[in-house]
């Protein structure tokens, strides 16, 4: 590919630093040895840290317990949170936009992540979600043809809508299906506000990419505006977005929030998680992405692929000997199974248990890894059950074109 990292993410290479600088961008997600620095990316970035207090806000306005990436910090960043709940608590509803870019037939367990927690966001506040899948993205970033990236998309639609969401509240589109109209009529609006100079600021394009690639972000921008759904939400231009995602997708939402006030809309909010590591990654390094079958997790591995691939590529803290696991204990820092059951195991006490055991030694990394392949496999095959039950008929009405009369009910 040859977008580079956005200038902004790189910049500390040219102070000479030994450390190899982060890249973290729509299509990069790479760190030194000691792991992405989340805390640095909100700063670059300039979006907020959630804290404990807006933590207990979500759960005391929705009167549900947080979802666990919530209460443990796996979705870390915001933009505006704190206003829209102030609104919805005035009564003001909103509505979440979500995503993917169906490039792989099947998706990985990162891939879950914001629609697990967006079927949730979705039930406790109640509100309509709207879920673009960027085919056209997929055609412009990887060699696919169009029919390809639109089997992919419907492929991939079959997984999300799987994850359990309410066909009353939702809308899935596809880019070349549904692009047109009132949507269109945003995608120029928001596209007239960027300068070609803006664009490579924000995501890096260089002289010899493809203008496909350049004139995506408005199409991935549009969604974030009510007035590009009419047949959900009338004339109402003003009413709140949401967007759940990783922090990867960050540069198309800035630009968005960044053209949002020139065209008397209002900004998108955004909450942002952490990425699920690469089954190697040592200390986060780099996200589990689809294009390395070794690094990820599939919902549609089999229990015996998931042993396999955890009892074999899943980085371990733990020490080379029993003897010196016992005595010096495990390093929880870099260690990738305690990360995955820190996304996928529910019970806070036997994670803090495990924990606990494995940094003082008495638990060793098989008997942690045994743990997750059990959690894993539960939770992989409970997605190929509710898979299996999704029709072609089920696809078509999550995406007929129409209107949802209860979708705040
Ligand atoms: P895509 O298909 O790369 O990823 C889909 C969603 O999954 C998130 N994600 C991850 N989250 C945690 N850990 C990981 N290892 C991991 N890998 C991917 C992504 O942040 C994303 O939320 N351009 C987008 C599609 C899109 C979109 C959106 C995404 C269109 N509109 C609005 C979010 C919100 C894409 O290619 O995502």
């Amino acid at each position: 590919m040859s977008t580079p990292a956005p200038e902004k993410e790189v910049a500390a290479k040219q102070d000479g630093q030994e450390e190899e600088e982060q890249v973290v961008n729509p299509w990069e997600v790479s760190a030194g040895k000691g792991g992405i620095d989340y805390d640095k990316l909100v700063d670059q970035f300039g979006c907020q840290r959630i804290d404990a207090a807006l933590v207990d806000r979500v759960a005391r306005i929705t009167a549900a317990p947080p979802h666990r990436f919530l209460r443990r910090g796996l979705f870390f960043a915001h933009r505006d949170m704190s206003e829209l709940l102030d609104l919805y608590e005035r009564g003001e509803k909103f509505y979440l936009y979500t995503g993917r870019g169906p490039s792989s037939e099947a998706l990985h367990l990162g891939h879950l992540i914001p629609f697990m927690f967006t079927k949730y966001l979705q039930d406790v506040f109640k509100v309509p979600l709207v879920i673009q899948l960027t085919d056209d993205e997929k055609f412009f970033w990887k060699n696919l043809s169009v029919e390809e990236c639109k089997r992919l998309a419907r492929e991939n639609a079959k997984d999300i809508i799987a994850c359990g969401f309410d066909i009353q509240r939702t809308f899935i589109f596809t880019d070349f299906g549904f692009v047109g109209g009132k949507f269109f009529e945003n995608m120029a609006r928001i596209a007239r506000c960027v300068t070609y100079n803006k664009a490579v600021g924000i995501f890096g394009f260089s002289p010899e990419d493809h203008i496909g690639k350049v004139s995506f972000p408005p199409v991935q921008a549009a969604p974030s505006f009510p007035s590009s759904f009419p047949h959900l939400f009338g004339d109402n231009d003003q009413l709140r977005c949401l967007i759940p995602c990783a922090i990867d997708q960050d540069p198309y939402f800035r630009m968005t929030r960044d053209v949002a006030p020139r065209l008397g809309y209002q900004k998108p909010s955004l909450i942002e998680s952490r990425f699920f590591p690469a089954l190697q990654a040592c200390g986060e390094n780099t996200k589990m992405s689809a294009s390395d079958p070794n690094s990820a997790i599939y919902v549609t591995d089999s229990p015996k692929e998931i042993k396999n691939k955890i009892n074999r590529y899943a980085f371990s803290g733990g020490q080379d000997s029993v003897e010196l696991h016992r005595k010096l204990g495990g390093n929880l820092d870099v260690d990738v199974p305690i990360k995955y059951l820190n996304f996928f195991l529910e019970d806070d006490d036997e994670l803090e248990r495990i924990k606990t055991e494995y940094k003082e030694g008495r638990m060793l990394t098989g008997e942690v890894k045994q743990r997750l392949v059990t959690v894993l496999s539960e939770l992989v095959a409970r997605h190929q059950r509710a898979r299996a039950q999704v029709t072609e008929e089920i696809v078509d009405a999550f995406m007929a074109v129409r209107p949802l009369p209860n979708m705040f009910g």
